[in-house]
């Protein structure tokens, strides 16, 4: 274990990393206090979804503080950051508290993963604030025990989660940078509600559904079929293979219990239109869905204003945003104070 000696009384940095969207999903846990997946998954950073977080060590500050979006964080919110902080205390040996401020420049908790900017971007403002010697592989390590998929959020354009089976094994490499190709996510906002169930609880409750153990006996297949086509830049075949993996994960969902319905009367529309323009107009769009209503349009850049603008026809007034791939996790500064 290094120990890391925080040596004066500001030891402050600012990090940025961006949400994720997974072509081939993280749904269940084998190990839920490490966050262990039941299996792989592939995802591609958001470039314009994204967290800045600052985080202060101080040996004089009596306890953490947490602020997200200018506003302080309480309860279960203020509980999982503290949770995370003492895990990277654990590892860097020290004692001291910490100040986080957090900002989103896009909703939290609308199955955005807002959660996966979040952690990422703490988790290396926090190292960077302690000037700790980490590497790429070991941030994505540190990332994964505050949210599975924060992970991911660290290396930069496609990146790949590998299970692994231990704290160590189970880290986030990228396996293509952002400019192999200009992917775009049109997202359609079905809803800003904060979401009712949230990833942690319902990671905890796939393996109840009986459909939950045939998707991780395949997830292997789908996962290299997917990534073969990404880097064949074959959109026909990621279109197929993403569309059921969201399906898949979803059944999983409905199936568990409690069962879980992430999807409004909206989400289904979107779903069946993107399958009618992809297969019928041939606008090289598929559709997925997190843990939330708002379904992502991946498609090739040159269609990304036809597909926002059949989404503005289909349900006039929705709320779109849109997100080409992006870059890893950066450290934007150290000794700066946070608006
Ligand atoms: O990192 P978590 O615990 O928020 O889990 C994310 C789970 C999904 O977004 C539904 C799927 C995924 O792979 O991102």
């Amino acid at each position: 274990m290094q120990a890391v000696k925080a040596d004066s009384n500001r030891n402050i940095a600012r990090a940025r990393a961006h949400s994720n969207i997974a072509f081939i999903k993280y749904w269940g846990n084998r190990d839920q206090q490490l966050r262990l997946p039941a299996s792989s998954s592939l995802s591609m950073n958001l470039a314009d979804l994204y967290t800045t977080t600052e985080v202060e060590w101080s040996a004089s500050a009596e306890r953490d503080s947490v602020s997200i979006d200018g506003v302080p964080a309480t309860g279960a919110v203020l509980a999982r950051v503290q949770r995370h902080l003492h895990a990277l205390r654990r590892r860097f040996d020290i004692n001291q508290s910490a100040r986080v401020t957090s900002r989103n420049n896009f909703p939290m908790g609308a199955g955005l993963a807002s959660s996966a900017a979040a952690f990422a971007a703490l988790t290396l403002a926090a190292t960077a604030a302690l000037r700790a010697d980490v590497t790429e592989k070991e941030l994505t390590s540190l990332a994964r025990l505050g949210s599975g998929s924060a992970a991911r959020s660290i290396p930069a354009g496609y990146v790949q989660w590998h299970r692994g089976d231990s704290h160590e094994s189970s880290f986030a490499e990228s396996i293509a940078a952002p400019e192999h190709w200009q992917l775009v996510d049109v997202i359609a906002l079905v809803s800003r509600a904060h979401k009712s169930v949230g990833s942690t609880r319902g990671h905890a409750s796939a393996a109840s559904s009986i459909l939950q153990e045939a998707r991780i006996r395949s997830a292997g297949t789908r996962l290299a079929a997917l990534k073969r086509a990404l880097l064949q830049r074959d959109f026909a075949t990621l279109a197929r293979i993403t569309e059921e993996e969201s399906n898949l994960m979803h059944a999983v969902m409905m199936t568990s219990q409690p069962p879980l319905f992430y999807w409004e009367p909206q989400s289904l529309r979107i779903m069946r239109a993107v399958r009618r323009w992809r297969l019928e107009a041939g606008i090289q769009v598929c559709y997925t869905l997190d843990a939330g209503p708002n379904v992502h349009c991946i498609c090739l850049s040159e269609h990304a204003a036809a597909v926002a603008d059949r989404l503005g026809g289909l349900l006039p007034g929705i709320e779109i945003l849109q997100s080409k791939v992006g870059g890893g996790a950066t450290v934007l500064g150290r000794e700066s104070a946070l608006g």
